[in-house]
C-alpha cells in the first residue's frame, strides 16, 4: 500500500489490499482480503468487512459499517452512519443466514443516515437523500427520497437534484 496513510489507531488486516493515497482514519477496521482503492478516504469507526471490495475515489464518512456482499465502485460517496444490510431476515442463533449482495454503482451518493436493504442495485450517479430506506433498486441519475425511498426526480452528475415537479435546487442560491 505505497502512499496509503493508516492512522495508527485503524486496524488492518496484512491481507487487505490499500490502493495509493487511500486513508484510513482513526478506530477504523479493514478485515481480510478487503479491497480499498486508490485515493479512497475512510473516515473515523468505520467497519470494512472481509471481502468488501471498495472502489478507488470513494468518500466513506464516519460510523459507516460496510459489510460482506456489499460492492461499492468508483467515486461513492457515502455519508455518516448510513447502514448497509446483509442478511435479509436476521436472527442471532440462525446458522444458515444468507448473504445477499448489494451494487452501488459509480458516482453514486448516500445521504446521512439511509440505510440500504440488501440485494439491491444503486444506479451510477443517483442519489439517496438523508434518513431514506432504500428497499428496491435505483435507477442511474435518480434522486431517491423517504421512508421507504421512492423516486422524486433526477440529479445530475455534479448533484445538482431536479425534482419531478420541476424545481431545480441550485445549490449555490
Ligand atoms: C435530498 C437533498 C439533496 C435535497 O436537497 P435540496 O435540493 O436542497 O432540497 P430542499 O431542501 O429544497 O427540499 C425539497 C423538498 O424535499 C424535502 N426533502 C429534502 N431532503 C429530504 C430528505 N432527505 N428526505 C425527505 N424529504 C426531503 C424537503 O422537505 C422539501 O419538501 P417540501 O418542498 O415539501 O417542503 C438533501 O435534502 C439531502 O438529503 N442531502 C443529503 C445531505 C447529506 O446527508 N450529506 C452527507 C454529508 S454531511
Amino acid at each position: 500500500m505505497t502512499g496509503a496513510f493508516v492512522h495508527p489507531t485503524a486496524i488492518v488486516d496484512p491481507t487487505a489490499q490499500i490502493g495509493d493515497g487511500a486513508q484510513i482514519w482513526h478506530w477504523s477496521s479493514v478485515r481480510e482480503r478487503a479491497q480499498i482503492g486508490k485515493n479512497s478516504r475512510i473516515g473515523q469507526a468505520v467497519y470494512v468487512d472481509h471481502d468488501v471490495h471498495i472502489g478507488e475515489d470513494c468518500k466513506i464518512q464516519n460510523g459507516v459499517s460496510i459489510y460482506y456482499g456489499v460492492r461499492l465502485g468508483d467515486g461513492v460517496f457515502v455519508g455518516p452512519n448510513v447502514a448497509f444490510t446483509n442478511d435479509k431476515y436476521p436472527r442471532a442463533r440462525s446458522t444458515d443466514w444468507v448473504v445477499v449482495e448489494t451494487y452501488i454503482e459509480e458516482g453514486a451518493s448516500i445521504g446521512a443516515n439511509a440505510t440500504i436493504i440488501c440485494g439491491i442495485t444503486l444506479g451510477a450517479y443517483c442519489m439517496v437523500g438523508a434518513g431514506a430506506i432504500v428497499t428496491r433498486d435505483v435507477p442511474p441519475r435518480s434522486l431517491v427520497l423517504g421512508c421507504p425511498a421512492r423516486i422524486v426526480g433526477s440529479v445530475g452528475e455534479d448533484g445538482t437534484p431536479v425534482f419531478d415537479d420541476g424545481r431545480i435546487q441550485n445549490r449555490t442560491s
